[in-house]
Order: structure tokens, then C-alpha cells, then sequence
């Protein structure tokens, strides 16, 4: 046994900052339930809320934004999503009968439309005078691909359902996911708004959990679009120059590169690999809900696995629970980053450097879209700008333009960056296919341009 009972010295400092064990939360932020101003703004757009191939004959119970709530699919085939207690005497409609045209609970038999509406009540009598109507919360559903969207919003402000390009790409094999965490959704929202978190958490940390480039220190720029941003992470790969594109459009939609890219030849407008929500369950329970896009030339490696993607997992490390807690600490993931971070993480504590320029901006952004809602004003929905399909920009170009005599690599990065985002932006009125191939064709003359 050791008998060197040496104190060590240093500038030990615990005591004098146990005050960050008191510091709360920004309620502003982080508070999503109904009456919060932050809830308010979330209920202000469509978002995902469940995945479809789990809503099978029975009631679905589900928890968003703090409300309890089901979802059913009625026999007619509509999705229907109710406010969990029966607007009589309030036993859970997660006990319901599923019939045609809507819901029926089990208890004294009122059935309800998917709108709420009540359509029976079985066992009043006709003279009853309670009239039937509305009395039962629901919202509207969306249905694609897989997923099931809702607008929890009030109805006079129902918006159209956004459709993004991605949304409707030929060739593109959608498949959805959706995993929980234990944490509050801006955590989790804000990992994507942290590029630098790539060097680090997934290559340098432990091992290379996607590709090795990743461990490039990326210039970073950020592009302000009418209705949300994106940013260039912009790499030197030997003669290659890599932008990965980002798409970061409040309040939770995001869209990436590829999930394995390998900048060795040149890649022209690739597309994202990921587009992807943060809807918060409560307080402290959020869900990514997403579709992984799979598209024949997408993955040199191989490393993708549509089989791994679905209902509470995904075929890209680290995203979920999904692994023992010594394997959680010996090579952690986004899912560790975020959720460690506590159920509700307190920026008072947190000492924001250079690299969280993302981060800052996002909750700046948050912060002043959510007090525009609580001072009564409407804010712009994607529709209102775009018509169908909006365009999007997340995803990676490649371009060989290798170092040039007599100028400064950062300097010329940033150059490249910047033109690439000016050829995306200024092709915005194209439509699919066609905006498409004219990005393709103006990258190729502008890479060429350096040779
Ligand atoms: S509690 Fe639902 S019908 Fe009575
Ligand atoms: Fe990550």
C-alpha cells in the first residue's frame, strides 16, 4: 500500500465554482410545453411525430412537446392524432376502439372524428343537451414516406406542408428512423450546428468513426437564406477541395453530406445524407426523426446498411443507446455528447469559444424567433417564400483544384467557399432535376477555371 500522503498542489477551484450547481437552465430555450413561448414557437411549424409502421391497429401513444396524445390510423386508412383522454370523463384513448372515420372509447363509447369532432355518444339519451361539436383536442396529420407529420399549432394558422427537393429526388431510397434521448431537443438540435465537433468527437477523440478526412480542421462559412442558413465546411484533401454543406433551418430541420465521403475525385452538387427533425417529446425527452437517403452512387466504401435504419436505430455510429456503457466511455457518440450533457443543459456554466460561432448564432436566431411568436407576430413558413419543392443546399462538393503558387490555402478556401454557396444560391429558381444539372454544370466550369 502507498504511504505518500503528499497533498497535491494546483490551483484547485471546486469549491469556488459549485455555483454552477445552482445555475438553471434558460427556461426560454429549453421550455417547450403548451402555454411556454418557446412551445409556442415550435407549435408554429409541421413537424414529425411518430413513424408510420408503428401505428398498426391498435392506439398509439405518443408524447410531444409535452402533451399526451394518440395516434391511430382509422379503418378508412387517415391518421388521426387526439389528445390522450377522452373528452367525457377522461380515460385514455389509448384504450380506444379504432373504427371507420375515427376513434371510440371504451369506457361510455363516445367516438370522435379525426379532428376531435364528436360523432356518438352511445349512451345519452337523444334529448341529452349536450351538443355534439369539437370538444376533444386534435391536430392535423401529414403523411410521407414513412413518416407522420402534425402541426400542433393553432387552426386558423394551419400552414401548407413544406416539401423540401430532397423530399422528392429520383433514385432516392428514403428510409426513415427515429431515436430518443434523454435530453432536452436543443442539445440535440445544437450538435448540428457544431461542425468542429467532427475533428474531434468522431476521428481524433478515439478512432475514425466515419471517414478519415474528417480530421481536417474545416474553414467554416455561414450563408443567411430567407428562411433558414447553411454553412460550408471547406477541407483541402490533397489536390481536392471539400465542401460539406450543411442546411440549418429553424426551428429543428437539418440536412448533411454524406455520412462516408471520400474527397479523392471530384463530386459536383452530391446531396444530403440525412434530413432530419428534432422533435422534443418534453422538457428533458427528445426524438431524432429523420429519413436516411440511400442513392446508388452515395457510398464507395460501402459502409452504409439500410437493414440497421428504423425505429430506434440507424446505421451511423453513436446515435443511440445502443451499446454498453464501457463501450459508451471507451468510444463515445453524438447520442454520449448531447445527452451527457445533462437533461437540461445551463449555459451559464458553459464557456463558448471560437468553434461554437454555430451554436452562439442558432440561439441568438432561437431566442429572437421565439419572442417575434410571443409578441404576437407570424413568422414566414417555408411555402410562404418557395413553391414545391423547396430548394435545399446540405450535402458535399469535391473540386481538384490543387495549391496555388503565391496565394495564402485558408485564403483560397474561403474564396472556393464562397462561390460555391453563390452558385448554389443563384440557382434557386430551377426546380429539381433541372437546378440540379445547371449547379453541376456551373461547378464543373468553375473547377475548371483552376486548371
Ligand atoms: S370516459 Fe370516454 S366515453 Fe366516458
Ligand atoms: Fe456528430
Amino acid at each position: 500500500m502507498s504511504t505518500n500522503f503528499e497533498v497535491p498542489k494546483g490551483d484547485f477551484r471546486g469549491h469556488d465554482r459549485q455555483f454552477i450547481w445552482l445555475a438553471e437552465p434558460d427556461p426560454e430555450l429549453t421550455e417547450v410545453g403548451p402555454g411556454t413561448p418557446c412551445g409556442e414557437y415550435l407549435r408554429r411549424y409541421w413537424m414529425p411525430v411518430a413513424m408510420t409502421d408503428q401505428v398498426g391497429d391498435l392506439p398509439y401513444r405518443i408524447r410531444i412537446l409535452g402533451e399526451d396524445l394518440v395516434m391511430f390510423r382509422e379503418t378508412g386508412g387517415q391518421l388521426g392524432l387526439v389528445h390522450l383522454h377522452c373528452a367525457h370523463r377522461s380515460m385514455s384513448l389509448e384504450f380506444g376502439i379504432i373504427e371507420e372515420g375515427g376513434i371510440r372509447c371504451s369506457y361510455h363509447g363516445w367516438k370522435y372524428g379525426i379532428d376531435g369532432s364528436i360523432l356518438e355518444r352511445p349512451c345519452e339519451p337523444a334529448a341529452s343537451r349536450l351538443k355534439q361539436g369539437t370538444c376533444l383536442g386534435a391536430y392535423p396529420v401529414v403523411e410521407y414516406k414513412g413518416l407522420a407529420f402534425a402541426y400542433l399549432g393553432p387552426n386558423e394558422t394551419v400552414p401548407p406542408f413544406p416539401v423540401f427537393d430532397t423530399m422528392v429526388e429520383e433514385g432516392d431510397d428514403m428510409i426513415p428512423f427515429l431515436i430518443e434521448s434523454p435530453c432536452n431537443w436543443l442539445q440535440v438540435m445544437e450538435n448540428a450546428w457544431d461542425p468542429f465537433h467532427t475533428v474531434y468527437l468522431h476521428t481524433k477523440a478515439v478512432r475514425t468513426q466515419f471517414t478519415d478526412a474528417f480530421s481536417v480542421m474545416p474553414k467554416i462559412e455561414y450563408f443567411s437564406r430567407p428562411l433558414g442558413d447553411f454553412y460550408t465546411n471547406t477541407r483541402r484533401v490533397d489536390d481536392i477541395i471539400w465542401l460539406r454543406i450543411h442546411d440549418q433551418m429553424l426551428p429543428s430541420f437539418t440536412q448533411n453530406g454524406g455520412h462516408f465521403p471520400l474527397p479523392e475525385q471530384s463530386l459536383y452538387f452530391g446531396r444530403c445524407g440525412l434530413s432530419r427533425w428534432i422533435t422534443p417529446i418534453d422538457d428533458t425527452h427528445t426524438q431524432v426523426i429523420a429519413w436516411r437517403h440511400f442513392r446508388g452512387d452515395d457510398d464507395p466504401q460501402g459502409l452504409t446498411n439500410k437493414d440497421e435504419v428504423g425505429f430506434g436505430k440507424t446505421d451511423f455510429y453513436g446515435q443511440g443507446p445502443d451499446r454498453s456503457y464501457e463501450l459508451r466511455q471507451r468510444d463515445p457518440g453524438d447520442y454520449d455528447a448531447w445527452v451527457s450533457q445533462g437533461p437540461k443543459n445551463v449555459h451559464k456554466r458553459e464557456h463558448t469559444a471560437f468553434t461554437d460561432r454555430g451554436v452562439s448564432l442558432a440561439r441568438r436566431k432561437l431566442r429572437k424567433a421565439i419572442r417575434k411568436v410571443k409578441a404576437g407576430e407570424t413568422l414566414p413558413q417555408p411555402t410562404d417564400i418557395y413553391s414545391d419543392p423547396i430548394p435545399t443546399y446540405g450535402g458535399d462538393t469535391m473540386l481538384r483544384i490543387p495549391l496555388q503558387a503565391g496565394k495564402e490555402d485558408d485564403e483560397l478556401l474561403k474564396e472556393v467557399a464562397h462561390k460555391v454557396a453563390e452558385i448554389y444560391m443563384a440557382h434557386d429558381c430551377f426546380k429539381g432535376q433541372e437546378r440540379a444539372d445547371k449547379i453541376r454544370a456551373a461547378l464543373r466550369e468553375y473547377e475548371s477555371s483552376w486548371s
